[in-house]
């Protein structure tokens, strides 16, 4: 029986533990400072978020086969902006067709691009009804190109020994890939460069604040950060595995006015990949040889180490070039879901969390600390707040209190609980009744491809149980008829 992990009845109960395995977990125990923390305005470029709390990027896989938002994507955004987050981050959208993840991604084009104004005005509109006014509300696009993840047909910019073996051909089987499987060549990432461009032009047309550059989760800006033994121009040297970012930076500037805010999600440690271990299942890592050249922040000589050196070297180059706004995760949700969505219980079939979980939490809130200490006038979003469950508050604050982040990212909270930030604001309190469990059946329903449209949506099974429940009932049956 795998083991239980978050058992707090009270805070104190969970700083106990935290101190038994030796972690600096802050914690701000006053309920009235923790809103009042969270509850500070945000200054983001020409922008001025009316709180301290984010809605993190999450796919709900579940847009129309053109990539347009369906009727599930309106009824997630509707709820987020609700619930009284000021900074709202919508989710990874690919900039061209054969860079999507699964076949319900939301995909920004010509075609697509009204569909995309209807998701926003309509979620402005749903902000606006409840709290009042828009103008202190901060909207960000996430754009994306899934890389060695892009469905059905993975598009690589680096081999790599050990996730090679792991990635999905044409989306559902996973056959190692051949060692001559053909890289992205350097004239298609420049062509991306522009696909990029384009797509922020379109975002900033539609009225979103600013985009996102996606560097992380493995997918293709992260994966090219870490391309270390790619040959040519946009490998190797890390100016060369930032010449993609450098140039699409600059071409989107070219295209985009000047208040429009450039932000960054950025992965500052990849960790190894892992697999289920003979101990019952427990995720363990994947023999490597050393140095190990595979990943992004990652310690060469113990890889199992983060080493932000390069990370810090980035976004020192991106804020240079303008980006006004970083999202720091980490993990790669294929190869070591642990790192970057601690979990209580892996998506079936997966491996157990290797370690306590509290100590994922903490990697994600030291790396984010020290990110934001090396730059302390950028706006930093923090994330791995979920697994915390109704405490999460007393943590996002401390972090801010202590100069460890700026602004609190919610990520599965808020598939669970949409009105978690007002429930913050408002109470200080959570319904324990009603937060994430981290139980991971989100993460299970992205995996499903055997939806008619090829996808099944995402959402929370457990506690948005009208609209998911059946959801995943289906996924289920039809997993077992093959
Ligand atoms: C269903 C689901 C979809 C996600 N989609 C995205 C995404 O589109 N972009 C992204 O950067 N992260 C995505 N993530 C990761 C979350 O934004 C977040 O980093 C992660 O869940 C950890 O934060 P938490 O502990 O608050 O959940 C997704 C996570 C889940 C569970
Ligand atoms: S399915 Fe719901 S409870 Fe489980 S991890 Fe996802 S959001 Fe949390």
């Amino acid at each position: 029986m795998p083991r239980r992990y978050f058992r707090y009845p009270t805070l104190e109960d969970l700083d106990r533990e935290a101190r038994q395995l030796k972690l600096d977990l802050r914690l701000e125990p006053d309920t009235r400072r923790v809103s009042s923390l969270l509850g500070r305005p945000v200054r983001i470029g020409h922008y001025r978020a009316g709180n301290s709390l984010a809605i993190h990027p999450m796919e709900g896989c579940d847009g129309t086969p053109l990539g347009e938002p369906d009727e599930l994507t309106f009824r997630r955004y509707d709820r987020f902006a609700r619930g009284g987050a000021k900074l709202i981050w919508f989710e990874a959208t690919a900039v061209v067709p054969e860079g999507r993840a699964n076949p319900r991604q939301l995909l920004l084009n010509r075609a697509t691009a009204r569909s995309l104004r209807s998701l926003l005005d309509r979620t402005l509109e749903a902000h606006r009804e409840v709290h009042g006014s828009v103008d202190d509300l901060v909207v960000i696009l996430q754009l994306t190109h899934s890389g060695r993840y892009s469905h059905p047909r993975p598009l690589l910019c680096h081999h790599h020994p050990i996730v090679d073996r792991l990635t999905y051909l044409d989306g559902s089987r996973r056959v190692p890939l051949p060692p001559d499987y053909p890289l992205m060549d350097d004239a298609a990432i420049e062509r991306l460069e522009d696909a990029y461009a384009q797509a922020a032009g379109l975002a900033a047309d539609i009225g979103f604040h600013g985009i996102d550059i996606k560097l992380t989760h493995g997918y293709f800006g992260n994966e090219l950060l870490g391309a270390k033994t790619r040959q040519g121009r946009y490998g190797g040297s890390l100016h060369n595995r930032t010449r993609f970012l450098r140039n699409a930076i600059e071409k989107i500037k070219a295209v985009t006015h000047d208040r429009f805010l450039l932000a960054s999600r950025i992965g500052v440690f990849d960790g190894l990949p892992y697999r289920a271990g003979a101990d019952n299942g427990r995720g363990e890592p994947w023999p490597c040889s050393l140095p190990y050249r595979h990943g992004f922040g990652v310690d060469e000589h113990r890889p199992q180490e983060p080493d932000l050196t390069e990370p810090k070297q980035v976004i020192a180059l991106m804020k240079q070039s303008g980006v006004g706004l970083v999202n720091v995760s980490m993990g790669n949700p294929y190869t070591n879901p642990h790192i970057g969505r601690p979990f209580e219980k892996p998506d079936e079939g997966n491996y157990q969390t290797p370690e306590h979980p509290l100590i994922g939490v903490d990697r994600h809130f030291r790396l984010c600390g020290e990110i934001q200490q090396a730059f302390p006038d950028l706006p930093i979003v923090g994330t791995g707040y979920s697994w915390l469950q109704h405490w999460q508050h007393h943590a996002g604050a401390a972090n801010l209190r202590d100069g460890l982040a700026t602004i609190m990212g919610i990520g599965r909270g808020a598939l669970a609980y949409p009105d978690l930030p007002a429930d913050i604001l408002t109470q200080g309190t959570l319904n324990p009744a009603t937060t994430c469990k981290t139980l991971t059946f989100c993460t299970y329903l992205m995996r499903q491809k055997t939806h008619p449209w090829g996808q099944h949506p995402t959402g929370c099974p457990p506690f948005d149980k009208e609209i998911y429940g059946p959801v995943i009932k289906e996924a289920r049956s039809r997993k077992r008829r093959g």
